[in-house]
């Protein structure tokens, strides 16, 4: 369309410059020219926390915040919470599309093969301190995963890169488990190839003293539903760390390494720990009008943790699901006692202004803490149980981002505050 353009005047100088505009975007270069006089370096885009940039064209996952729709290749949430599972997803995620039986089986074995870890990777693990926190494990390991596989550096070459794609989403849950074990003081459990992902995870974690110990059905199900929910979230602060530090062409493992580092932030994948710190810290449901009287507060510093969201200006479309879900996990666990804080806490926010102005509803993070504490995990294990999921989201972005010839090594501008050029000052004269 001949109109898709910005007409802009710089009234610097009173040029005047026609700029074009493609799916809703104009490019951040085609400012650059804007200048008032030759030795000007061009007009520049100021977005701190990207709040209104794409770093990126993506195929993989669509998210419509203020319709809280969330679809991965297509596929809507809540249908492949429902049909899928995390394996058949992790493939429609990488692959783009849904899989014919012949190449889930494939799949399914390939990701089977690769769940052992080197042994030296156990030696490693026994160096971090008896209370190390899981996330720090997890993150150390997947970066030390680099050095088991040099080949790994070859990002370029399709079946190289792939082969530690699915390498990294084999290995996460064993690396998770043995980080759990240690913090735990309890030995390793090796993986179990005639399990699935998810029960064969669960089993790592969970057995003890009874080789043929597993896990309930219905757990293993509920938890396999929360990983086709975290699986890929589209540009977060955990997928942008990813693909910023893969722009140098690092191999994958490092650059995952960095995604589980942001993810291990409270405003981020932390925010399900936090979510049940909270939860604890209110106490009583009576406590909840206190509390969010506290959070409204302008002078102090309380969050809401597990509602708001960069995106989501709707009841975020997981956590619908997860809350069906807990239903489900408390038929066999027993009610979570902090359910009806949480219940509460929701519904009294969602009538108050401040909420309602702001668009603040509940994330994914906000009920999932509460399945995972039923199901018997410590809260500083839970962020695990979002990087687990979220590697498959990590490496296929990696993999978009490497063969996108429109991609370089990422490198944002900057506006410089600082003082001018001055000269060095000896101490005895300062
Ligand atoms: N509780 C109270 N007020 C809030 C909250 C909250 N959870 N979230 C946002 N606000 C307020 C914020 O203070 C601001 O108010 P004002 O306009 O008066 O200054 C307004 O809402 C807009 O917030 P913002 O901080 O500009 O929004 P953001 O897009 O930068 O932040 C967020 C998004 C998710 C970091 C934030 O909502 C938050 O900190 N939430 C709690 C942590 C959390 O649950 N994180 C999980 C996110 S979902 C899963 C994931 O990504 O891992």
């Amino acid at each position: 369309m001949a109109n898709d353009t910005l007409s802009v005047t710089d009234n610097r100088t009173g040029k005047k410059y026609e700029l074009k505009i493609e799916n809703g975007c104009i490019r951040a270069m085609d400012l650059r020219g804007m200048k008032v006089d030759a030795e000007d370096f061009g007009l520049m885009a100021y977005d701190p926390a990207f709040m209104n940039t794409a770093n990126c064209k993506s195929a993989i996952t669509f998210i419509d915040g203020d319709k809280g729709i969330l679809e991965y290749r297509g596929y809507p949430i809540d249908q492949l919470a429902e049909k899928s599972t995390h394996l058949e997803t992790s493939y429609l995620l990488m692959n783009g599309e849904l899989p014919t039986k012949p190449q889930l089986d494939e799949f399914v074995t390939k990701i089977t093969h690769h769940t052992y870890v080197h042994e030296n990777i156990k030696q490693f693990m026994d160096g971090f301190r008896y209370d190390a926190h899981p996330m720090s494990m997890l993150a150390s390991t997947v970066a030390a995963l680099s050095s088991f596989y040099p080949e790994a550096k070859q990002v370029k070459n399709k079946e190289v890169r792939r082969n530690q794609m699915m390498r990294l989403i084999a290995k996460m849950p064993t690396l998770a488990a043995f980080s759990y074990r240690h913090s735990q003081g309890l030995p390793y459990i090796y993986p179990n190839n005639d399990l699935s992902y998810t029960e064969n995870f669960l089993t790592m974690v969970k057995s003890i003293g009874k080789p043929n110990w597993r896990p309930h059905p219905a757990l293993v199900r509920a938890l396999d539903v929360l990983f086709i929910l975290h699986a890929d979230h589209e540009q977060n602060c955990s997928t942008t760390s990813v693909r910023v530090v893969g722009s140098s062409e690092v191999d994958p493992y490092s650059a995952v390494a960095a995604g589980i580092t942001a993810l291990y932030g409270p405003l981020h994948g932390g925010a399900n720990e936090a979510v049940l710190r909270m939860l604890r810290e209110i106490g009583d449901k009576k406590n909840v009008p206190e509390f969010i009287k506290k959070v409204k507060d302008k002078d102090g510093d309380k969050k809401l943790m597990g509602f708001g969201h960069r995106v989501y200006k709707n009841y975020d479309p997981r956590a619908k699901v997860i809350k069906k879900a807990c239903d489900e996990v408390f038929e066999v666990t027993g009610k979570n006692p902090l359910l009806d804080i949480a219940v509460e806490l929701e519904r009294i926010a969602l009538q108050d202004d401040y909420f309602v102005q702001r668009k603040l509803y509940p994330n994914v993070d906000f009920y999932s803490g509460l399945i995972y504490e039923a199901m018997g995990f410590p809260m500083e294990f839970f962020t695990c149980l979002f990087a687990i999921p979220r590697t498959v989201g990590w490496v296929t972005q990696f993999e978009e981002m490497i063969t996108d010839n429109e991609q370089k090594i990422a490198r944002p501008r900057q506006i410089f505050t600082g003082p001018k050029k001055r000269d060095y000052v000896p101490t005895e004269k300062r």
